[in-house]
């Protein structure tokens, strides 16, 4: 399994340490929230502090956008080293223009969805995509549980990959812990996001191992 530790839930006082962590652990990617506590009710960090992970992280930044407009912040995000960047499907009026745009910047194109929003609102833009972010908590906040139907959606969503010939890779985020990521693997997830799970464990690197085995 891939793994994409969410730095949300690392402690801002000593990021420093936490990414040199992530340096020496398995995780494959290192997800950062961007918040605007307006397509969320929460804020979390901007550019000046993703320039500073991008310094002392080895491995590529997977970028999840939760702000309105992302595609103001396209080249900004790219400054940043994103690898990935992810935009809500529910903030973008031009979708298939602001996928052009991240991929014009060089950069791999994701699409999100809330836990509400139906796969099948997808069907027109996975072609274009590398990955595919299903929400399985509401956004805004690490720590919630996991929605169960994002299982079904998994499912729902490999079907539709396939029957579109998409390469997308299905990445799950909300509530990610050892249980649920068993469930997730077997339903077909790619990639899984863990926030409170890894950094809130006494041995963080421990708990992205099974993640990464499962
Ligand atoms: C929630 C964020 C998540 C969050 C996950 O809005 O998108 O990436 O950090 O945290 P956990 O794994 O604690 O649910
Ligand atoms: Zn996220």
């Amino acid at each position: 399994m891939i793994v994409s530790p969410s730095l949300l839930s690392a402690d801002f006082g000593n990021l420093a340490r936490d990414i040199e962590m992530i340096n020496h652990s398995k995780a494959q990617m290192l997800h950062l929230d961007v918040m605007d506590g307006v397509f969320v009710p929460n804020i979390s960090f901007g550019f000046p502090v993703m320039k500073y992970v991008q310094q002392l992280c080895k491995k590529p930044l997977d970028v999840h956008l939760m702000i309105v407009e992302p595609q103001k912040f396209v080249s900004q995000v790219r400054d940043c080293g994103a690898e990935i960047m992810n935009v809500h499907l529910e903030a973008c009026n031009h979708l298939d223009r602001v996928v052009q745009q991240i991929h014009d910047a060089g950069m791999k194109a994701g699409v999100t969805i809330n836990p509400a929003t139906p796969v099948c609102l997808l069907r027109d833009i996975v072609a274009q995509l590398d990955l595919v972010l299903l929400m399985s908590v509401n956004p805004g906040f690490g720590g919630q549980q996991f929605i169960p139907n994002t299982l079904n959606k998994v499912r729902e969503l490999k079907a539709l990959l396939s029957e579109k010939n998409s390469h997308a890779v299905i990445e799950v985020d909300g509530g990610v812990n050892a249980e649920t990521g068993k469930l997730l693997a077997e339903a077909g997830a790619d990639i899984l996001v863990a926030g409170n799970y890894v950094f809130k464990a006494q041995d963080p690197i421990a708990a992205i191992d099974t993640l990464v085995n499962l």
